[in-house]
């Protein structure tokens, strides 16, 4: 089975995964040890997230936000807290081969990224060829393989089901989403001093008001799981439904919401 990841509409993505990426994105700026007043870089800026944080935690001189999506880019540009901003810029363009000259910028963030990108080395060489010397470089992505409990149920679930969707789990896509393979990628870019390395988790807490604020953003069609499940009959699509109530039961609270945490792997390092 071969799905496409799709990522074009800005508004089913911001309730599917873009709400909980927006809180990985507030922490994950605070661990940085960044300046105020410097030049920063988002690639696969999305829609925004990390560089509406990034503004507001360290007031960039120019941050530019880079996404082969039009669709993201336009709702990066209206989003609350970049709107207006005459720092910000968007522009298309792709993570292996960047819109961006040499030495260009302080600092490189990617969050949520590197596992759609084809060639994940291809894109850490263009974020140290860009940055200037001393500039720092850093990443997240999704535990999806464990720690991202919102995914991690969704797709066992969905293999409970169907067996053919194990094979489309982004714990088994994404191998490089784990400490020791984002390290490997960090230490052996060119340029980077690899003893400024390290590797750390960021979590947050995913709670959401009922089932089915949990269940119906997956069916918006934005991302592996939500496309996936676009292409699965209606008897299918229930059943996953049905199975996944089942297995969220023990983190469901009185009150009906469920509590799950949701951990990204950090990667950050700095040119020498
Ligand atoms: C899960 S979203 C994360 C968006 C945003 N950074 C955030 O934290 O909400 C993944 C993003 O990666 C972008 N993307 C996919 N392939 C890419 C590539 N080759 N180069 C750059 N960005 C890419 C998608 O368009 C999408 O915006």
């Amino acid at each position: 089975m071969t799905v496409t990841d799709r990522w074009q509409d800005g508004a089913p993505y911001e309730r599917y995964v873009g709400r909980w990426s927006r809180l990985v994105a507030e922490r994950f700026v605070d661990s940085l040890d960044a300046e105020r007043g410097i030049r920063w870089l988002d690639v696969g800026c999305g829609t925004g997230a990390l560089t509406a944080a990034a503004i507001e935690r360290w007031s960039p001189s120019s941050i530019l936000g880079v996404d082969p999506s039009e669709g993201f880019l336009a709702a990066a540009r209206e989003r609350p807290g970049i709107a207006g901003r005459a720092e910000a810029r968007f522009v298309v363009g792709d993570a292996q081969h960047l819109p961006v000259p040499d030495d260009a910028v302080d600092v490189v963030v990617s969050g949520l990224v590197l596992n759609f990108v084809p060639d994940a080395a291809a894109a850490v060489a263009e974020f140290t060829r860009v940055a200037a010397p001393g500039g720092l470089v850093a990443a997240y992505v999704w535990d999806y393989a464990d720690g991202m409990r919102m995914l991690r149920t969704f797709w066992d679930a969905a293999a409970s089901v169907d067996p053919a969707a194990s094979e489309l789990d982004e714990g088994r896509r994404f191998p490089t989403c784990r400490p020791e393979p984002l390290r490997e990628l960090w230490s052996g870019s060119p340029g980077m001093d690899a003893d400024s390395v390290r590797v750390e988790p960021v979590e947050i807490d995913t709670v959401f008001s009922d089932f089915d604020d949990l269940w119906a953003p997956f069916l918006g069609g934005q991302g592996p799981a939500p496309t996936y499940l676009a292409s699965v009959t209606d008897a299918t699509r229930e059943a996953i439904r049905d199975r996944m109530r089942q297995s969220v039961a023990p983190a469901t609270r009185s009150d009906g919401s469920i509590a799950m945490r949701a951990r990204t792997w950090a990667v950050i390092g700095r040119l020498g």
